[in-house]
C-alpha cells in the first residue's frame, strides 16, 4: 500500500463516519499557541479542544505535518524524522474514547489489513491524582487485544499546564512473518495514540476536568507506511524513494549521514515552503540549524559539495508531497545564500581560532566573546575544532 493509498483509506474512513477533513494546516502553529512549530495535529485544533466550536462540526479528521527537534541527535537512525505527518482524528465533546478505540482498531484490522495478533495496547494505569483507565482496558479486552497497564508514558499533555489526559497506544509487531510475535521490545512499534483529552493541568499542579471531554488520535503517516510496507526503515518507504535514489550517487556519504542530509533537507524545504527563513532566532534558527548540519555532513570529507547540485525535482516532489504552492527557485536561493553565509562564517571562524589564545582548553567566557564578538557559536566552534 502506497503513502497516498494510506492516506486516502485513513481519511476515507473517518469521512464515513462522520469526520470532515480539517485543511491549510502548516508548520507554523496558530498565533495563541506558545510553541515554535507544530508538533503534533492538534496544536491548530487547541482553542476547539478548550470548547470553541469548530466551523466544521465536533467530528474532524486532518493530516497535519509537524516538525520536532527533540530527537534531532537521532535523527539518522532507522525511524526518526525531523518533519513528519500525522493522520489525526477528533471527536470536540462528541463521541467517547471507547468509540475511538473501537473505529481505530477496526480500520488497522481491516483498513489496512493487520492481523489482531499482531497488535497490543498500552493503557494508563493511575497515579495519585487520576484512577486507571478501566473503560479504555475493558473495551480493549472486549476486542480481544493484550493489555499492558502503563504510567507516565500513557499520560499526554500539550506542556506542564493546559489540555492533558490519560491514552491508549496502540503497538503493531513488525517481526518476520510466520514468526510468533515476541522476544525484542524493538520490533513492537507504536503506531497509534488515541487521548482522553478531558483534563486541563493548572500552575499549581491540580486538574480540572473540561466542560467538554475530548477525544485526539494521531497516528505517524511514515511509521505506518514503513509497516505496511514490510520495511525496516522510514527511508525504505515510497516517501523517500527519490531521494534515497537521487542523492548517494550525488553524495557518497556513510549511511547514517545520507539519512541526515535526506532528512534534514526535506524538513528544510517544509520549513522554507511555509515561509520561514533562516536568522538567528526562533524558527528561522531551526531551520539555519538544519541546513548547517547538513552543510557539516557534507564538508566533513568534501568542502566542495554545493547544494547547488541538489536535484530540482527533490524539492519538486517536497512541496508537492507537503501540499506547498511556492516555487522550487525561492527553495533553493534560500538554501544557497545559507551556504554562502555559512561557508563565509567558517573561513572567518578558521581564521580566528587558528590564534594562539584559542588553542587550549575554552572558558565559557572564550565562548561568549568568540559568539559575541565573532558571532561564532558554541556547536560551530566545537565543530571547526574537532580535528
Ligand atoms: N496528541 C497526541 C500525540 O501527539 C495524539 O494526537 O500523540
Amino acid at each position: 500500500m502506497n503513502t497516498d493509498r494510506i492516506v486516502r483509506t485513513f481519511t476515507d474512513y473517518f469521512r464515513e463516519h462522520g469526520h470532515e477533513l480539517v485543511t491549510g494546516g502548516t508548520l507554523l502553529p496558530p498565533p495563541c499557541d506558545p510553541v515554535l512549530f507544530t508538533t503534533s495535529g492538534i496544536h491548530p485544533l487547541t482553542p476547539h479542544l478548550e470548547g470553541r466550536p469548530h466551523p466544521l462540526g465536533r467530528r474532524l479528521l486532518s493530516v497535519q505535518r509537524c516538525l520536532r527537534t527533540t530527537d534531532l541527535d537521532e535523527v539518522g537512525d532507522r525511524t526518526h524524522l525531523t518533519v513528519f505527518e500525522m493522520l489525526g482524528s477528533w471527536s470536540l465533546g462528541d463521541y467517547g474514547h471507547s468509540q475511538s478505540l473501537r473505529w481505530g482498531y477496526a480500520l488497522l484490522r481491516d483498513g489496512f489489513g493487520i492481523p489482531p495478533e499482531r497488535m497490543y495496547v498500552t493503557v494508563f494505569g493511575g497515579d495519585d491524582q487520576v484512577g486507571s483507565d478501566d473503560e479504555s482496558s475493558g473495551t480493549w479486552r472486549e476486542l480481544g487485544l493484550p493489555v499492558e497497564l502503563a504510567g507516565d508514558e500513557n499520560w499526554w499533555s500539550h506542556g506542564p499546564v493546559g489540555l492533558c489526559g490519560p491514552d491508549s497506544e496502540i503497538f503493531v509487531w513488525t517481526g518476520a512473518p510466520g514468526t510468533p510475535p515476541q522476544g525484542s521490545p524493538t520490533t513492537w512499534v507504536e503506531v497509534w495514540n488515541h487521548v482522553s483529552m478531558r483534563y486541563r493541568r493548572l500552575e499549581d499542579g491540580s486538574l480540572r476536568l473540561l466542560q467538554q471531554p475530548n477525544v485526539d488520535t494521531g497516528m505517524g503517516l511514515e511509521r505506518l507506511a514503513t509497516i505496511l510496507q514490510g520495511h525496516d526503515s522510514v527511508y525504505d518507504s515510497d516517501l523517500f524513494e527519490p531521494w534515497m535514489r537521487l542523492l548517494p550517487p550525488l553524495w557518497n556519504l556513510d549511511e547514517w549521514s545520507t539519512r541526515l542530509v535526506c532528512d534534514h533537507l526535506r524538513s528544510g524545504i517544509a520549513v522554507i515552503g511555509d515561509g520561514v527563513r533562516p536568522s538567528n532566532t526562533g524558527r528561522g534558527y531551526v531551520l539555519r540549524r538544519l541546513i548547517r548540519r547538513v552543510l557539516t555532513t557534507l564538508w566533513r570529507d568534501d568542502p566542495s559539495r554545493t547544494l547547488s547540485d541538489l536535484p530540482a525535482d527533490l524539492v519538486r516532489h517536497t512541496l508537492d508531497h507537503f501540499r506547498q504552492t511556492g516555487g522550487t527557485d525561492l527553495v533553493r536561493e534560500t538554501l544557497l545564500d545559507e551556504e554562502r553565509r555559512f561557508g563565509t562564517l567558517l573561513e572567518r571562524g578558521r581564521r580566528v581560532l587558528d590564534k594562539p589564545q584559542f588553542k587550549g582548553l575554552l572558558s565559557d567566557e572564550d565562548y561568549r566573546y568568540l559568539h559575541d564578538t565573532h558571532g561564532l557559536p558554541r556547536d560551530l566552534v566545537t565543530t571547526l575544532r574537532t580535528p
